[in-house]
């Protein structure tokens, strides 16, 4: 059997952190039969949102880098669109490989079907249905333009289902016959492998001197939270409140959205309620090590993050999911985690319920770690040379 060639594209923060389950794979186990090319949008671009991953999860340094950067979604889709063609023309792979729900996935989606190519999107399926989201549009459209769908949860299959998708196996699959498989979630191969590597680091939280005090961890990004006054208003609200209620130290490691978004939004007497209160740490973001130890060691974990949400799931903490809905429906069905939109009422009321309980996780829903071997089998077994 001839090598096959899958152009891999990336652009922003966990994107990067995906593609390395799939790069350590192919490296381990499928050198001889894929070649990986590796492309960053540019989506994302400070140090500690895209360098810092390459580094420290051994990702092989992007072939390509578009430099796109940030802007509004129709200039940064667009710019990614052409460059991302005259790649795509230019390296001829077999495949193009996405990952989730960005502008960088969609982009890489049109790019590649418009010229015939097969797209194979990683983390297919999942649905929070509210088009208001820039990533449920990107998904629903990058889903339908995919050859080979792999979807993390029984939730997505379910999803593709409805949406018409046909799940039985092809031979050969094709735009018009895709290949749908349930296959887990290469996030969970990467926390277990990463959490083992990790074991015992600590440095984090000496450096934020929470070694002997229990803190809750929090992250902040999702457009509907911070770009909205009000939400953002009543989120910080909560945490201040929190913090009084419970004597726990908030550690919020903040992506530079929000950074941006509070200056502009907040109040300055408000900002400065937030900057002046000791017991809330707000830091750059964090590496994906420093951020699994900071997860494992937390009390709780307030988020609206789509990987956070999750990782709290796996590492067994319970969570606030600053949404008013979530994809990863079973990490809610559980009753480890409580969806609380940005109302500063109920993520207080969640908070407590949470830390009030004990909560019960089932891991295995999310697969076996071993997501990423599988589907780089299947690219190799169910697209043409
Ligand atoms: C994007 C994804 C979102 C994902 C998130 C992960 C889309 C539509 N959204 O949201 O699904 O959950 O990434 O983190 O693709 N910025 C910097 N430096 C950077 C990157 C961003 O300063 O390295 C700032 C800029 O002010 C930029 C803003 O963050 O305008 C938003 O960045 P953008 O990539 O447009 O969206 P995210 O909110 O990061
Ligand atoms: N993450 C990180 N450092 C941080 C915040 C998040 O390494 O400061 C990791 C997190 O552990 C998860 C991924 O980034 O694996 C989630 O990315 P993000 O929250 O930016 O986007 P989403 O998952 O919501 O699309």
């Amino acid at each position: 059997m001839s090598k096959k060639k899958i152009l891999t594209v990336i652009g922003a923060r966990p994107q990067i952190i995906k593609a390395a389950a799939i790069s350590r794979a192919i490296a381990e186990h499928f050198a001889d039969e894929l070649t990986e090319i590796l492309v960053h949008t540019g989506q994302h671009y400070d140090q500690n949102m895209s360098e810092v991953f390459f580094e420290e999860l051994g990702i092989p340094k992007p072939n390509y880098n578009l430099a796109v950067g940030s802007g509004t979604h129709g200039h940064m889709t667009a710019a990614m669109i052409s460059g991302l063609e005259d790649i795509i023309l230019k390296e001829k792979p077999n495949a193009v490989v996405i990952y989730g729900d960005t502008n960088s996935t969609i982009a890489a989606a049109i790019a590649a079907a418009k010229i015939h190519v097969a797209v194979v999107h990683i983390e297919a399926g999942l649905r929070s249905f509210n088009k208001a989201m820039p990533e449920e549009l990107n998904r629903i459209a990058a889903d339908h333009m995919s050859t080979l769908l792999f979807v993390p949860t029984a939730a997505g299959m379910k999803n593709l289902a409805k949406e018409g998708f046909d799940l039985n196996i092809k031979a050969e699959a094709k735009i018009d016959a895709p290949n749908v498989y349930h296959c887990g979630d290469i996030m969970y191969d990467n926390s277990l492998y990463f959490a083992k590597m990790n074991a015992g680091r600590r440095s984090i939280l000496a450096d934020l001197d929470l070694e002997d005090s229990p803190y809750i961890l929090s992250t902040i990004h999702r457009d509907s939270n911070t770009d909205d006054p009000r939400a953002l208003q009543q989120i910080f609200e909560a945490l201040l409140q929190l913090i009084d209620q419970t004597n726990m130290q908030v550690v919020l490691p903040l992506h530079p959205r929000t950074t941006a978004k509070m200056k502009h939004l907040l109040k300055e007497d408000f900002q400065e309620k937030i900057s002046s209160n000791q017991q809330l740490i707000i830091c750059p973001p964090a590496g994906f090590l420093d951020m699994i130890a900071l997860e494992q060691n937390a009390q709780l974990i307030i988020t609206d993050s789509g990987g956070v949400q999750k990782e709290a799931y796996f590492f067994q903490k319970p969570c606030v999911i600053l949404r008013e809905q979530t994809e990863w429906i079973e990490v809610v069905e559980s009753g480890a985690a409580i969806l609380c939109g940005a109302d500063q009422e109920k993520i207080i009321n969640a908070v407590h319920e949470l830390l009030n309980k004990s909560i019960q996780t089932d891991a295995s829903i999310f697969g076996d770690g071993q997501a990423a071997r599988f589907i780089c089998e299947k690219i190799i077994s169910d697209l043409p040379c």
